[in-house]
């Protein structure tokens, strides 16, 4: 059990509730979820739902209606054709990567993730007995993604190579050219599969196009895609997700689906139709206020003396380097949250190469962020 890490946003969340138990006030700036409500047309099909008699088991995988709109949804916006047989719908988006690693991860195996990365990746990986290797994602290359130096650490023993794009915590973005060039570089190595987290996919700004791993039919029978609900429609407690898999796998995933969770929750699937076939605007206009607090963020976070921040990309965290404060990123952690009354996490949490870095979420209001800001400024030059 020691092997196994957390998500500290977890940790903070609770420590931030325990000091407004006592009183204090607290900006949260650690948050992993929209601010938003989940859209009134999504909720009112999830009560309907209850209301028709979704109290029970579903298929193992998920409603067929369900698996055939994420299909819709994923040739709509990734232009790629999938069957519904190979969607496992699971409760959120990180089943996902629990089955792949639990699939892949042994003692002598390899798994490549990166790092800064979601704490997730490196906790799993290393539960199930393989190997952690980073791919260090590096700020002067605005936190994107290298394929020839991801391809140089393939070894015979590497069994899967997780891909984020947008990624937690930098906000960057893995450009298409080199998805092509990992893709292609692939062919050498055919004993490799691909996990691409793609959870934030539609949060992406100025006018970046996001770029899957299912375009590349190439590496379709051995390519996992992750992808859900709960960033795009604000419904991370509804706890719903997919993955799409590979032919050959997907009866594995299921199998492991069936001997844990059974399947996903029945009336969240039906709201989740709604999700993909109605209206799209409440994604639209979240995406413009994320837009726009990603620019106050931006400015805000290299007004601080100390910090500078490269312009995120995608999803909704700045993610700036703090190494001229002289504080370590944990310590930071600690008086933000304690002295200054806001919550953020270390970058530390993200992996060794998020030392010297902080993540501050933008999944809050413009008055939060600022205020939040003011106080860590204020926390770092005390009048
Ligand atoms: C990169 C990444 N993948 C997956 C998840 C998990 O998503 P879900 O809440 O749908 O399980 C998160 C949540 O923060 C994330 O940041």
């Amino acid at each position: 059990m020691s092997e196994l890490g957390t998500e500290t946003a977890f940790e903070v969340f609770a420590k931030a509730k325990a000091l407004e138990a006592q009183g204090r006030d607290v900006v949260h700036l650690h948050i992993g979820a929209p601010d938003f409500e989940t859209p009134a047309h999504i909720v009112e099909a999830g009560i309907r739902a209850l209301r028709d008699g979704y109290h029970k088991y579903t298929p193992a995988k998920g409603l067929l209606e369900l698996r055939e709109a994420v299909c819709a949804d994923i040739l709509r916006r990734r232009g790629a054709e999938v069957h519904p047989d190979d969607v496992l719908i699971a409760p959120g988006g990180k089943p996902t990567m629990f089955y792949a690693m639990l699939m892949f991860g042994e003692p002598g195996a390899e798994i490549l993730y990166p790092n800064p990365g979601f704490p997730i990746y490196e906790s799993m990986i290393k539960w199930s007995g393989a190997t952690p290797v980073p791919i260090e994602l590096r700020e002067d290359e605005g936190f994107g993604f290298d394929a020839e130096k991801v391809l140089a650490k393939i070894t015979p023993a590497t069994r899967l190579l997780i891909v984020n794009t947008p990624a937690n915590p930098t906000g960057g973005i893995v450009q298409r050219a080199q998805l092509d060039a990992l893709v292609a570089g692939l062919e050498r190595h055919p004993h490799v599969c691909v996990l691409c987290d793609e959870i934030y996919s539609r949060q992406l700004y100025d006018g970046e196009e996001h770029v899957s791993i299912l375009q590349y039919p190439e590496l379709r029978e051995r390519a996992i895609l992750l992808d859900g609900w709960s960033k795009t429609y604000a419904m991370t407690g509804w706890r719903l997700g997919y993955g799409v898999w590979p032919r050959d796998l997907v009866a594995h995933a299921e199998r492991i689906q069936i001997n844990s969770v059974s399947c996903a929750n029945a009336a969240t699937q039906v709201a989740a139709i709604a999700a993909l076939e109605g209206p799209q605007d409440a994604v639209d206009t979240m995406l413009a206020a994320f837009d726009e607090r990603r620019k106050i963020i931006h400015a805000e976070l290299n007004d601080i003396p100390g910090f500078s921040c490269v312009m995120p990309k995608g999803a909704f965290y700045a993610f700036p380097n703090t190494r001229g404060t002289g504080i370590s990123s944990r310590e930071l952690e600690r008086r933000f949250l304690n002295d200054a009354g806001v919550a953020c996490l270390s970058g530390a949490s993200f992996g060794a190469s998020g030392e010297g870095y902080m993540r501050f979420s933008y999944a809050n209001s413009v008055a939060n962020i600022r205020e939040g800001l003011r106080r860590v400024r204020d926390c770092l030059q005390p009048a």
